[in-house]
């Protein structure tokens, strides 16, 4: 029986918390996120200092451009900005992952673990995700 391939999709970008939207608490967005991801096979990268996200989306063409809908509709964030897209061999990013930077924490020491997790990233990526992380306040 013939399989059908579908190419395997990466989608890149970065957004700020909406001021006239609601609130974001950081982890009810992870928690939905970790729920509907795993049912749609979605993996990836959220970085998030409470104020903008940059996020990488990775699986099947349509679940990726599924998941970004809904991302992209929802209210609490705004001037959603897609950095890169683009067609993979294999997922750069195996599991969901969220790292967020809260108050207090040591920068270096999240700055070494947002290394690690992305030494199997493409140029791009790390340079968006460790740009925006070096820019800390
Ligand atoms: C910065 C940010 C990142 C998000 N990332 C995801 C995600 O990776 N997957 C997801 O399903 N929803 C994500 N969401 C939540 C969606 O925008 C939306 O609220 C959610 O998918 C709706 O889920 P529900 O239909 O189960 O209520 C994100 C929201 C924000 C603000």
């Amino acid at each position: 029986m013939d399989s059908i391939v579908t190419p395997l999709r990466q989608l890149l970008y970065v957004s700020s918390s909406n001021p006239s939207g609601a609130k974001i608490d950081v982890p009810t967005v992870v928690e939905q996120s970790r729920h509907n991801n795993a049912l749609d096979g979605v993996t990836g990268l959220l970085w998030s200092d409470g104020k903008r996200f940059l996020q990488v989306l990775e699986g099947a063409a349509d679940s990726v451009m599924t998941t970004f809908a809904r991302i992209r509709a929802d209210p609490r964030h705004h001037a959603i900005v897609v950095l890169h897209e683009r067609n993979i061999e294999a997922r750069e990013f195996g599991n969901w992952t969220m790292v967020q930077r809260r108050p207090g924490d040591d920068p270096d020491a999240l700055d070494r673990k947002m290394r690690r997790l992305l030494e199997g990233a493409s140029q791009t990526v790390r340079g968006n995700f460790l740009g925006l992380i070096a820019a800390r306040p």
